[in-house]
C-alpha cells in the first residue's frame, strides 16, 4: 500500500505548474492513484487566498483535462489543495511552513518537495528547508524533485551537486528528465528486453548507424531569457537525447531495480568516446533559424524573437556524432539532432541496418537492395516499425518497402502525460526514471568539450530557414556519403538505399 504524502510545490503559480504539474496531479486523482489523505501545498509569492488558488488551478485543469473536467473529481482534488504564500529567500517563510506542516495532523509526514523554480534558487530552498529540519527523515520520508537544467556545464553541475549533498542523501533526490516519463521512451526498454527477436541483431555486426531526432516546429516562444543562455545542445541533447541514447544502447540490466537500470545507463555514457578539442567540428554542428514559413504562416527568425539579443549566436539547432566504444557498438555512429522551427515536430529513433553481404539481385530490375530500418516513433506518432523489402506483385522482379507496425497504443487507449508517471513514481519511491548524479555528470562530460569550443566562437553561426529541416551543411557529420537524415517514419521510396 502506498502511503499518503504531502506534495509541496515551490513555484506553484508558474508555467510548469499550470501546464504540467497540476493537470498531471488532477489526472492521477481522476484515475484513483492519489493515496487517500494526500495533500498538495501550492507555494507561491502571489497574493492569493485559498479560494483564488482553487479557482486558478481549476482553470488550468479545465484547459488540459483529457476528457473535460469532472466536477466531482475536481472537488475531491481541491479538498487536497492548500495555498501557502511564501518568499523563497526568507527564512521566516520556512519557519511558517514547518509550523504548518508539522503542527497539523492533516498533512501527512511523508513530504515531496517539487522545485518548479529557477535552478539558481535550488540551493537556497534546500538549505532553508534543512534549516527548519524539514529534510530530516525521522518522521517519514522526505524527497526533493529537481527540474532540469541540473547545472550549466560540468563545473556548475558539480557545484550544485556538492551544495545538495550537504543536506540530502542521493536517494532523496529525484532529478527529473521528463522524457523518461513518456510511455514510448519506456517502450524502448520493453521492445529490447521483453522480446528476443531483435537482441541478436542489436549490435555493430548488423546496425550501420543510429539516429535520434527531436524536432519542433515551434520557436522559442516566451522562453528566450532561459533559452538564449542555454541553446539546443544543453536544452535537449545533454539531457533528453542522451538519455534516449542510453536506452537504445544499454546492456540488459541484471534486474528491473532502479540501480540496476541506472548502472547500465551510466556505463553507456562512460563509454562514449570523448571528443577532443580539435575534433569538435567533425563531431558537432550548430545553427540558428532565420525567418520563414511554418504551416503557411510567416514566422520570425530567432534574432527577432522577444528578448533575444540582436547579436546572439545561440544555437537553435544542434547535431552531434557520438561513438560508444564498447564491445556492442564500436564503430557505429550515433547521430543526435534537435532543432526549433524545423519543418515538423517529431521525436524518433531511427536505426539503419547494414546491407546484406551480397547484392544477389544486382542483375534483376532491383539493382540495389535497400537496407532495413527500425523506427521507434516517440511523438506525436507513437510507433514501432520495421521496414522490410518485399517483392512487388507481378511478373517483374521489383521490390518495394513495407513496414511492419507494432502499434504502441490501441485507438481506445488514452495517452497519459509524462509528468503523471513521474509524479506518481515519487510518491511510490521508484527512482528508475530519474537521473542519478553520475548520469548527469557523464552527460555533461560528453557535451562539455563542444560547449567549450562553441563558447569561444562568438563571431558567426550557420543559419537555416524556419520551416525547413535545418542546414544541409550538417551532413558533414556523416561517416559515409550514403548516410542521410531520416525525417519520415513512413516507408521511403527515394532509392537512397
Ligand atoms: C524541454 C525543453 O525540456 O523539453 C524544451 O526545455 C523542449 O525546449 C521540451 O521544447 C520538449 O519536450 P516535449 O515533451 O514537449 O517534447
Amino acid at each position: 500500500m502506498v502511503e499518503p504524502c504531502t506534495y509541496v510545490i515551490f513555484g506553484a503559480t508558474g508555467n510548469l505548474s499550470r501546464l504540467k504539474l497540476m493537470p498531471a496531479l488532477y489526472h492521477l486523482e481522476a484515475a484513483g492513484y492519489l493515496p487517500e489523505g494526500t495533500r498538495i501545498i501550492a507555494v507561491g509569492r502571489r497574493d492569493w487566498d485559498q479560494q483564488q488558488c482553487i479557482d486558478e488551478i481549476r482553470a488550468w485543469v479545465t484547459a488540459k483535462a483529457r476528457d473535460g473536467i469532472d466536477d466531482e473529481v475536481f472537488e475531491k482534488f481541491s479538498s487536497r489543495l492548500y495555498y501557502f504564500k511564501g518568499d523563497l529567500t526568507s527564512p521566516d517563510s520556512y519557519k511558517e511552513m514547518s509550523k504548518t506542516l508539522m503542527g497539523v495532523e492533516k498533512f501527512p509526514p511523508n513530504i515531496a518537495f517539487y522545485m518548479s523554480i529557477r535552478p539558481a534558487d535550488f540551493s537556497t530552498v534546500i538549505r532553508n528547508l534543512s534549516g527548519v529540519d524539514l529534510l530530516n527523515e525521522d518522521r517519514g520520508w522526505r524527497r526533493v524533485i529537481v527540474e532540469k537544467p541540473f547545472g550549466y556545464d560540468l563545473e556548475s553541475a558539480t557545484m550544485l551537486q556538492k551544495s545538495m549533498e550537504k543536506y540530502l542523501k542521493e536517494d532523496q533526490i529525484y532529478r527529473i528528465d521528463h522524457y523518461l516519463g513518456k510511455g514510448t521512451v519506456q517502450n524502448v526498454l520493453v521492445f529490447r528486453f521483453a522480446n528476443l527477436l531483435m537482441e541478436p541483431l542489436w549490435n555493430r555486426n548488423y546496425i550501420e548507424h543510429v539516429q535520434i531526432t527531436h524536432s519542433e516546429s515551434l520557436g522559442v516562444g516566451g522562453r528566450a531569457d532561459y533559452y538564449d543562455g542555454a541553446g539546443a545542445l544543453r536544452d535537449m541533447i545533454q539531457s533528453h537525447l542522451l538519455q534516449l541514447m542510453t536506452m537504445v544502447a544499454m546492456e540488459p540490466p541484471v534486474s528491473m531495480e532502479p540501480e540496476a537500470i541506472r548502472d547500465e545507463k551510466v556505463k553507456v555514457l562512460k563509454s562514449i568516446r570523448p571528443i577532443p578539442q580539435n575534433a569538435v567540428h567533425a563531431h558537432s554542428f550548430r545553427a540558428q533559424y532565420t525567418g520563414g514559413m511554418i504551416d503557411g504562416e510567416k514566422v520570425n527568425g530567432y534574432l527577432e524573437e522577444d528578448k533575444v539579443p540582436s547579436d546572439s549566436v545561440t544555437e537553435t539547432y544542434a547535431a552531434v556524432k557520438l561513438y560508444v566504444d564498447n564491445w556492442r557498438w564500436a564503430g557505429v555512429p550515433f547521430y543526435l539532432r534537435t532543432g526549433k522551427r524545423l519543418e515538423k515536430g517529431q521525436s524518433a529513433v531511427s536505426i539503419k541496418f547494414k546491407h546484406p553481404p551480397q547484392q544477389l539481385f544486382r542483375n534483376t530490375q532491383i539493382e540495389v537492395m535497400r537496407a532495413n530500418w527500425v523506427l521507434l516513433g516517440i511523438q506525436p506518432t507513437e510507433c514501432l516499425r520495421m521496414e522490410l523489402s518485399v517483392k512487388e506483385p507481378g511478373l517483374e522482379m521489383k521490390t518495394r518497402i513495407t513496414s511492419l507496425d507494432a502499434s504502441f497504443r490501441n485507438e481506445d487507449e488514452a495517452p497519459t502525460d509524462a509528468y503523471e508517471d513521474l509524479l506518481l513514481d515519487v510518491i511510490e519511491g521508484d527512482s528508475t526514471l530519474f537521473l542519478r548524479y553520475d548520469e548527469v555528470e557523464w552527460a555533461w562530460r560528453t557535451v562539455d568539450p563542444i560547449l567549450k569550443v562553441w563558447s569561444t566562437e562568438r563571431e558567426y553561426i550557420n543559419t537555416y530557414k524556419a520551416g525547413t529541416w535545418g542546414p544541409t551543411e550538417s551532413r558533414r557529420l556523416f561517416d559515409s556519403e550514403t548516410h542521410y537524415w531520416r525525417h519520415s517514419l513512413e516507408p521511403e521510396d527515394n532509392g537512397k538505399g
